[in-house]
């Protein structure tokens, strides 16, 4: 999918995610390490929920677990990569400790699914993302000795009814899916194939879940999907009314109906498209306070003819265009977005024109990559992958400077500055410091003062780093 949050990001592509929730001593314990998007990480959370009803209880400790279980990416080829170096390590555990039952989730189950279970020998169970539900079934299968897998993708399946159990160890920010799949088919992307067609989620099961969520302490929650601004909820692709007795939503309505659950509670959403993303969105954000001044909008290219052979449904002029109408409606907002360098036959001059658009729009963060063509996707079918691997990495390098000196002269301007920020974490460097994010998603480090994880704090900046803000206390607005 596209990229998300900063909290757990793309950028951290292949990075892992080992999750924990509440141990129970008399159940059997299941290790699950999420890769690649929010979107996974959002599933694992599902997967949890289904184990626990099955007796299975989480564990950070892969020595105890029972069952291991990896949610995978196959975004790009690295990321594939990673997951396959984790299962090799895992088949000697397995060798040492009989019983001992390895499953693989998420996107690479589909494509990998018979080199993983025959060739490689390395798993015992593969589920894709529209199967957890048959998770318990799958396992009473391979307790028993056989290889299952379930990879089926579904037109239907959001999920809507599982309570997910919070992996996430702050208790302060979680993630709310609203829809599944993708039917953009942009071509250099897997996406499409792995998790399938779009739908959305009933949207009254996510306001009670954002709902949930605030009685229980959480402060903000991020509404996900593979392209937030085509949810639609009792409406054909074509816009057509499906139940006249239903109202119909859309991601700009189901905004308003999330932002009013309760001031205190901040919304943020990814990933928004450029070809979809309407003024409407940018009005609701406008119009409420807790809806958060960050919008994560890929460009990918700022080449009309590469954006084409991408196909992204927009141009270079359109994308600024959508850049102009969040500066004048949203003048607060920050925008962040990806970008791939190295397309299929992209030339010298399509990459000046990434850097330029990149001068004129002057992104707060990216998340950057160099083209890693994907099996069956349009681009591989279509183009040659004929950019050398060496020009795909300058132009990456060259990207990635224009961004960091883009995203100091952005700090350096918010030096003096107060904002509100949410407490979500004591700071990695510093045991006396917090954590917390403004609406407009940059970080912020500061003292903890009397503060708690949770607390809204208003700071001002006084500093920063490559990477964050430094800040000190103002006043407290209100916890
Ligand atoms: N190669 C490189 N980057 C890719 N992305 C998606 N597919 C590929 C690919 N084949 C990037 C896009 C997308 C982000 C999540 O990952 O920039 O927005
Ligand atoms: Fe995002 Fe395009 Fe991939 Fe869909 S197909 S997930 S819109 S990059």
């Amino acid at each position: 999918m596209e990229s998300i949050e900063k909290t757990i990001d793309e950028s951290k592509q292949g990075e892992v995610l080992v999750l924990e929730s509440n141990p129970n001593k008399n159940s059997k314990k299941l290790y699950l390490e999420s890769y690649g998007c929010a979107m996974n990480f959002s599933d694992s959370e599902v997967v949890a929920s289904i184990l626990e009803k099955n007796g299975y209880s989480t564990t950070r400790n892969i020595d105890e677990s029972d069952l291991i279980l990896l949610n995978t990416c196959s975004i790009r080829d690295k990321a594939e990569q990673t997951v396959r170096k984790r299962l090799t390590t895992f088949k000697k555990m397995k060798k040492a400790k009989p019983g001992l039952m390895v499953g693989v989730l998420g996107c690479m189950a589909e494509r990998l699914k018979n080199a993983l279970l025959e060739e490689e020998k390395l798993v015992d169970l593969v589920v894709g993302p529209d199967a957890y539900r048959d998770l318990p079934n799958l396992l009473h299968k391979t307790e028993g000795g056989q290889k299952s897998v379930n990879v089926l993708l579904s037109r239907e399946e959001t999920y809507a009814d599982i309570s997910p159990v919070r992996l996430d160890q702050t208790g302060v920010t979680a993630f709310i899916s609203i829809t599944r799949g993708c039917d953009n088919m942009c071509s250099f992307c897997v996406v499409p194939f792995t998790r399938g067609r779009e739908r959305s989620r009933n949207p009254l099961t996510i306001v009670a879940e954002a709902r949930d969520l605030f009685d229980r302490g959480y402060r903000e929650v991020t509404l996900l999907g593979q392209n937030v601004d085509s949810y639609r909820w009792n409406m054909s692709s074509k816009g057509e009314v499906k139940d006249p007795n239903i109202p119909t939503t859309n991601f700009a309505q189901l905004m308003e109906m999330v932002g009013q659950v309760n001031p205190k509670l901040r919304v943020r959403f990814s990933t928004s498209h450029p070809k979809d993303m309407g003024d409407d969105v940018l009005e609701v954000i406008a119009k409420y306070e807790n809806i958060c001044d960050y919008i994560h909008l890929p460009v990918q290219s700022g080449n009309s003819e590469v954006l084409k052979k991408m196909n992204r449904g927009y141009t270079r002029e359109w994308y600024l265009n959508r850049i102009e109408a969040i500066k004048r409606i949203l003048p607060e907002a920050t925008i962040s977005t990806d970008i791939i360098t190295g397309f299929c036959g992209e030339t010298e001059e399509q990459h000046q024109d990434t850097l330029s658009l990149m001068e004129e729009v002057k992104f707060s963060a990216a998340y950057m990559y160099k083209y890693s063509e994907r099996p069956k996707t349009l681009a591989e079918r279509k183009y040659e992958d004929n950019v050398p691997e060496e020009v795909k990495q300058r132009r990456l390098t060259e990207v990635i400077e224009v961004q960091h000196k883009h995203q100091l002269e952005y700090f350096k301007g918010e030096i003096g500055k107060t904002y509100e920020v949410l407490v979500e974490r004591v700071s990695k460097k510093s045991e006396d410091e917090f954590m917390g994010r403004n609406s407009q998603s940059s970080s912020c480090i500061f003292p903890k003062g009397n503060y708690k994880i949770g607390d809204y704090v208003n700071v001002k900046i006084i500093d920063c780093t490559k990477a964050t803000l430094i800040a000190e206390i103002v006043e407290e607005v209100r916890s």
